[in-house]
């Protein structure tokens, strides 16, 4: 008879999910099968040769081999805490969303980065920083990618591979690492003047945060959303940090950069491990759905201008807290997929031009970066909210789904919602929902009879005005961390006719600047730039400002 020890087949069961390979006290297979020695390989005498029928060395040996995943093509830097986001609930007037209704509390996950330097660099460099949020909300995720910084480099998104492949290290030296001194960025800038105004931020303090509890951030695009009517209102989002704004001086950077190469990562986690949890408020500006889709004359889907809040004040709609540290760097910072395109009933894209190639971009590159379409299983991309799809099969599948009948309306698997009575159950006729019932409805808008055009509007045509707003917005301080920005980083392109066109572009920002710049490069002051004289009014709300925790 069989010995008492012989268990029932099937799988393990009340595994901790999250323990996956890290049950039970010995050392076992990936199958289970325990092993006595992991520190000699299985050899034809004492010295040998290796024999291939060692089953244990070739599988530790072949899964250490493809323990790396590409870094991301952008973005790839990067740290990620856990924590909650709770609604004041006073947005519900111009959304629907559920978790900005007064008192939700969403769990959230954000990862902070910066833009160009590689997975292995220096937090502390010249950079924008992004921004990204993931809410597991009860309608589904919602990701909100953002920005330390309000504006884009460039209108269409069909220049992104061009700005990027600009301000990454030269193809042929691999310099430099996550820095904007070198001649392919200013050739691209200056060639491309509507960057002269997200450029003039790099150059300022914002570029070099002191930390990413002291950084706002931006969703940069105009969002369209809807209230339990459907009507619809266009609107910014915003993240205040509690903290205030701040930023190192070049010098401190530098400094720390040196001793301290994860500045920033581990000031993050150690805040939140010492119980100084950083907090923002999201706030939205909110401006009427026209046809025309501008404010103030701005064109709200123009991604390289902002709304000064003089004219159109944030208003705090929540508050985020981060209070967890990743338990595993890889399963949560490296593997979180966000996208603009992951949206909740209440909130819709734009027409932005930008944002609609980003909502081609990240599912695409995510396929590759992490091995499948399979990745939003990953227990971080998780929906806390139930998911029914009919997406079945393909690389680094974990469902084992039920049923024969993945797709809809069906008459096997329990039929459909979405058979309209007296359709046939061909679903022709899409049944009547709104997003205040908790359903994703495209906001409508008409699009215009046109032909296909392959150009810029017009209103996209002023690269200048808000470069100069932002100039002029500054404390002669700030001013003089600009000129030494724009003068250190220009000085190490080798290209002086680089050096020249990005003067001639700063005279059309400001001529002092411009002035000021040439001198430090000791090179001629371009010749002045007829600007409009008095088309901008300083704005205080650009200011650096370690403000009061606004309440
Ligand atoms: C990451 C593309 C514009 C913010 C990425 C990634 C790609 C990408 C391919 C890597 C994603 C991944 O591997 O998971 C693009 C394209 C853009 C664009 C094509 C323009 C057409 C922007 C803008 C913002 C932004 C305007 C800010 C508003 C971010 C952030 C990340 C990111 C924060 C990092 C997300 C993370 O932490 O995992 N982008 N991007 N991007 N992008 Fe963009």
């Amino acid at each position: 008879s069989a010995p008492a020890t012989v268990t029932p087949t099937g799988a393990p069961t009340g595994a901790d999910e999250t323990a996956v390979g890290q049950q039970g006290p010995d050392l076992t297979t990936s199958l289970g099968t325990r092993l006595r020695d992991t520190d000699h390989s299985l050899k034809a005498g004492s010295r040998g040769p290796l024999l291939l029928q060692d089953h244990h060395l070739r599988e530790k040996i072949t899964h250490f081999d493809h323990e790396r995943i590409p870094e991301r093509v952008v973005h790839a830097r990067g740290a990620g805490a856990h924590g909650e986001f709770v609604a004041y609930g006073n947005a519900a007037g111009v959304t629907c969303a559920d978790f900005l209704a007064e008192g939700v509390r969403t769990p959230v996950f954000v990862r902070f980065s910066t833009v160009l330097g590689s997975r292995g660099s220096a937090d502390t460099v010249r950079d924008t920083r992004g921004f990204a949020t993931k809410f597991y909300t009860r309608e589904g995720v919602f990701d909100l990618v953002g920005n330390n910084m309000p504006v884009f480099f460039i209108q269409d998104g069909i220049k992104f591979p061009d700005i990027i492949h600009a301000g990454k290290p030269h193809p042929d030296r691999e310099i430099p690492q996550a820095q904007s001194a070198h001649d392919t960025f200013w050739d691209f800038v200056s060639l491309h003047t509507e960057a002269q105004h997200h450029t003039m931020w790099n150059m300022s303090d914002r570029g070099i945060p002191r930390s990413f509890r002291m950084m706002e951030g931006f969703g940069v695009h105009t969002f369209r959303l809807q209230d339990a009517d459907g009507s619809t209102t266009l609107a910014k989002l915003h993240w205040k940090p509690r903290l205030g704004v701040h930023s190192l001086t070049w010098e401190e950077a530098q400094l720390a950069g040196g001793v301290d190469p994860d500045f920033h990562r581990r000031d993050l986690y150690d805040a939140i491990e010492s119980g100084a949890c950083p907090e923002w408020e999201l706030g939205l500006q909110v401006f009427p759905d026209t046809e025309e889709q501008t404010f103030e004359g701005i064109d709200l889907l123009d991604p390289t201008k902002m709304v000064p809040e003089e004219l159109a004040p944030v208003q705090p709609v929540g508050r985020m807290t981060l209070t967890g540290t990743p338990t595993n760097f890889f399963a949560e910072v490296e593997q979180v997929a966000f996208h603009v395109g992951n949206l909740v009933p209440g909130i819709d894209v734009t027409d932005d031009p930008l944002m609609q190639v980003r909502l081609f971009s990240y599912v695409d590159t995510q396929l590759t970066r992490l091995g499948g379409p399979n990745f939003n299983q990953l227990p971080i991309n998780r929906s806390h909210a139930p998911v029914n799809d009919m997406l079945r099969d393909g690389f680094g599948q974990q469902a084992v789904h039920g049923g024969i009948a993945p797709y809809r309306p069906n008459s096997l698997d329990g039929g459909c919602p979405f058979v309209p009575p007296g359709s046939g159950g061909t679903g022709a006729e899409t049944p009547q929902v709104t997003p205040g019932e908790g359903w994703f409805v495209e906001t409508p808008r008409e699009v215009p009879a046109s032909r296909k055009v392959r150009a810029a509007p017009a209103s996209f045509a002023d690269h200048f005005t808000q470069a100069r707003l932002f100039w002029l917005s500054m404390t002669s301080v700030e001013q003089d961390h600009i000129v030494a920005a724009y003068t250190f980083e220009l000085g190490k392109c080798y290209e002086s006719a680089i050096r020249e066109r990005q003067l001639m572009a700063l005279g059309a920002i400001d001529g002092s600047l411009a002035e000021r710049v040439a001198e430090g490069l000791g090179m001629p002051v371009p010749e002045p730039v007829e600007q409009p004289a008095a088309d901008v009014a300083p704005s205080p709300a650009l200011r650096q400002v370690g403000e009061e925790w606004p309440v």
